[in-house]
């Protein structure tokens, strides 16, 4: 019996297409122009990222931290803010090509663990205004660290894949760092 008013209910809908109540809000397109997922590509980007936290133009603050942070080993609970220049080569001054935005947090009571929450935002050529978000966990005191792309924006609309950073410099007194990214993403 319900079988038959559900083939009722399909056939009305079929016939009459026309009636607000039948109408879906989702579907499965068939194909799409741009976003046939046989026509994704891979790109490979490479880029320094420059983490100022002290000098006459810092990059990134301290906004918050807990009551354990400053006895931490760790500096567990400590949340920082970065809007840190992304570059083509190591050189502070070599050219931007966007900035590194977000925000990351000691989340790692045995290392230091970071967890990072970060759009890479483009200023040039073709990847101009799009973004690409990454979020991932951080430990800096290992040699590579890998974390995963989560989306993007514009030409990274379905980005996904991964980041992998290496640190170029840490300087132990001020606490600044420049750390070369390979980034490997998949879009269209
Ligand atoms: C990037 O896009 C912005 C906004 O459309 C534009 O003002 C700027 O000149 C562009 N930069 C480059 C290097 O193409």
């Amino acid at each position: 019996m319900a079988k038959l008013f559900n083939f009722i209910i399909i056939l009305a809908c079929s016939l009459l297409l026309i009636t607000a109540n039948c109408k879906k809000f989702s579907r499965k397109p068939k194909n799409h122009p741009k976003y046939n997922f046989r026509r994704q590509k891979l790109s490979h980007l490479h880029f320094y990222f420059h983490d100022r936290v002290t000098g006459k133009d810092p990059t990134a603050f301290e906004v918050a931290s807990a009551s354990v942070t400053k006895k931490s080993a760790t500096y567990f609970g400590s949340v920082a803010v970065m809007d840190d220049p992304l570059t083509v080569g190591p050189n502070p001054r070599s050219k931007e090509v966007g900035r590194a935005q977000g925000i990351y947090s000691a989340a790692s009571r045995n290392e230091i663990g970071l967890l990072m929450v970060m759009n890479y935002v483009f200023t040039q050529g073709k990847f101009n205004g799009s973004t690409i978000s990454v979020l991932g966990r951080n430990a800096v005191l290992s040699a590579i660290r890998e974390m995963p792309i989560v989306g993007g924006s514009g030409v990274f609309r379905f980005a996904h894949g991964y980041a992998q950073a290496k640190t170029h410099t840490f300087d132990l007194k001020t606490g600044d760092a420049v750390v070369e990214y390979n980034v490997y993403v998949f879009h269209y």
